[in-house]
């Protein structure tokens, strides 16, 4: 199983290709917020890689971040737990001001993904 190391939270096993949006809330106990429901639009679900940032992304991840001119970051819900990494997580329900952390994600990355190279 892919291990999800969160900075200062812990090291985590998470079931091979679940959600990272998902690993992090349900399997590490973040209060990861997903505005949208994991549906590329919001950009709540916002992480930054420290180590195993995965070389392709989502052809939603990659126009939603291009549109809101974000960088340097990478969208937990457009990403799957394949191999192991370390996130810092920078978009917490805590301090937003927002009533909850959003819809909840479904199990499978949406919309249906499209990959392209980093
Ligand atoms: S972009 Fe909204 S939850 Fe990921």
């Amino acid at each position: 199983m892919p291990k999800l190391t969160v900075e200062g939270a812990g090291e985590y096993e998470i079931p091979a290709g679940k959600r990272l949006v998902l690993a992090l809330e349900q399997d590490a106990g973040v209060d990861q917020l997903h505005a949208c429901g994991g549906q590329a639009r919001c950009t709540t679900c916002r992480v930054e890689f420290v180590a195993g940032e995965p070389d392709q992304m989502t052809v939603a991840e990659r126009n939603v971040l291009a549109a809101k001119g974000v960088s340097g970051v990478r969208l937990s819900c457009q990403i799957a737990c394949d191999h192991d990494m370390t996130v810092r997580v920078i978009s917490r329900l805590a301090g937003s001001g927002r009533k909850d952390a959003g819809h909840p994600p479904a199990v499978q990355i949406e919309p249906a993904p499209e990959w392209v190279k980093k």
